[in-house]
């Protein structure tokens, strides 16, 4: 099948979809080809309109602004950097006019649960991860917030642990590339942001095959 993963980051998606042998596209405005799994297209995609075809459109837009506007006004950050919901909408509803230029017979959108007030109530949620579309998508529950035991002390879960527990690679977060286009280490807040955003590859795999396939 022919899929398109729009605002596909460094392509959770993606890698569930290639296992099963699917041809996938991922979108972003940030450049992740050094990461990504499939071919990847830097665009802006609320301009971009050169699609091609697909049979599946999975999308992840940003949830940052849905989550802000979940959280009590007195909270300091969100005083401080108020949510946007009139961008957040823009970007989540860019997927529906998407999904009608590609003619893509089914599609999944993957967002938070403060989404819902405004972009309608999610077909299923799976933990913290809610889903609208017409067929059903899944994610786990990884944090850098999750402590664990080691001997007498609690800490937080390593970057590697995160990435283990979503089924990706070892160290799959632990590079990207600057604005210079050179290799550069990433900073462990930057690899829990990339982790908490994305979804586990191998039940994208399962949900494809068994809901699509069958
Ligand atoms: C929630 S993250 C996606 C995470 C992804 N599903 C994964 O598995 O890593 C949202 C993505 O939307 C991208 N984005 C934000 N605005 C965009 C725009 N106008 N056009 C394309 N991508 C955009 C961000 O760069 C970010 O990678």
């Amino acid at each position: 099948m022919k899929v398109i993963d729009l605002y596909c980051g460094l392509g959770g998606w993606a890698r569930g979809l290639k296992d099963t042998g699917h041809d996938v596209t991922g979108y972003d405005i940030i450049d992740f080809s050094e990461s990504y799994p499939g071919k990847f297209i830097k665009a802006d995609l609320l301009t971009y309109n050169d699609f091609p075809h697909a049979d599946v459109i999975v999308a992840s837009p940003p949830c940052t602004d849905f989550s802000k506007a979940s959280f009590p006004p007195t909270w300091t950050a969100v005083k401080l950097y108020p949510p946007n919901i009139p961008s957040a909408m823009e970007l989540f509803n860019r997927v529906y006019e998407i999904v009608a230029l590609t003619s893509a017979k089914y599609y999944i959108i993957e967002n938070v649960v403060g989404a819902q007030k405004y972009m309608g109530k999610a077909r299923m949620h799976i933990g913290s991860r809610y889903f609208w579309g017409n067929f059903p998508a899944f994610t786990n529950r990884v944090s850098s917030r999750n402590g664990v035991f080691d001997g007498m002390d609690i800490r937080y879960l390593t970057p590697l642990e995160c990435e283990r527990l979503m089924g990706w690679e070892d160290n799959w977060t632990k590079y990207g590339i600057n604005e210079k286009g050179e290799t550069i280490e990433l900073s462990d807040n930057c690899r829990y942001n990339l982790i908490g955003n994305g979804v586990v590859p191998q039940v994208v795999r399962e949900i494809i095959s068994k809901e699509v396939m069958e």
